[in-house]
């Protein structure tokens, strides 16, 4: 009769773990962010902070998804998707083809591009024909490195792990420009480099941050379904405004 129990018993957990693990619901997504990637994603005294990280709460309150944040560098969050150490990466991630073949994206929720910044004694770049024969110091593995590496009769492209570290050799003139995303260079210019820096020229390529998985997951149809809900509910509108001091001038999915 023990024996019997203890079948029964045993089917009954068996039971249980598979409908909690076939059911997404009940699932807590683990969620990559940056630890420093101001304005969007940054940790301040062990708080998670940032338009994204409050983004994504509302998405994810929309969409029914449990998350638990795990902060880490730019640099290991696509080997951690790959790891299955997180399941969604939320991180001022552009979307371009070349990364569309190894991952599954959600629509883009944020429109921006990359800029120029100089020292604020620099008085020869204004636009990028004037950055030949110059150095540019950028993030490793981003965008603005690959677009900085094709650009013609640059000098040297600096790639750093962290932008800081290219924010700092722009200071110390190692670099003659850097070249990142438009907020992130804003959000320095607004605050550690106030007047020592400035940005140049226009708008060199135009991106857009979506949230990335692995191509085959159960979670970017629902992603979805909740960036369109904060969109039409005005959560997006008032998140933007919040953290960039402007209406957005086009709504995700417009
Ligand atoms: N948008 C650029 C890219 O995807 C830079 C991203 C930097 N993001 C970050 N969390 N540091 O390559």
């Amino acid at each position: 009769m023990g024996a019997g129990i203890c079948r029964s018993f045993g089917m009954l957990l068996l039971a249980i773990a598979f409908i909690s693990g076939g059911c997404s619901q009940g699932q807590t997504a683990k969620v990559g962010i940056e630890q420093n990637f101001r304005p969007f994603t940054y940790t301040e005294q062990g708080e998670n902070k940032g338009f994204e990280v409050e983004l994504w709460d509302a998405v994810a309150k929309k969409a029914g998804i449990r998350y638990e944040l795990v902060p880490m560098a730019y640099g290991e969050l696509t080997q951690a998707l790959k790891s299955g150490e997180v399941d969604l990466i939320v991180a001022g991630m552009t979307v371009n083809n070349a990364r569309k073949d190894k991952f599954a994206f959600s629509d883009p929720y944020f429109q921006t591009g990359l800029v120029m910044l100089v020292h604020a004694d620099n008085t020869d770049i204004s636009s990028k024909d004037d950055l030949k024969g110059k150095t540019v110091a950028t993030k490793l593995g981003s965008t603005a490195y690959e677009y900085a590496g094709s650009m013609p009769g640059i000098k040297e492209v600096q790639g750093y792990p962290d932008i800081n570290q290219a924010y700092e050799a722009l200071i110390a003139k190692e670099a003659d420009c850097v070249i990142f995303d438009e907020r992130n260079v804003h959000d320095y210019v607004q605050t550690r480099g106030q007047g020592k820096v400035k940005m140049v020229g226009e708008v060199l390529n135009k991106e857009s941050y979506a949230i990335a998985s692995k191509k085959r997951n159960k979670w970017i149809g629902r992603v979805n379904s909740g960036i369109q809900a904060v969109v039409k509910d005005g959560t997006y509108e008032q998140l933007y405004t919040k953290w960039f001091g402007t209406r957005p001038e086009k709504l995700p999915g417009e």
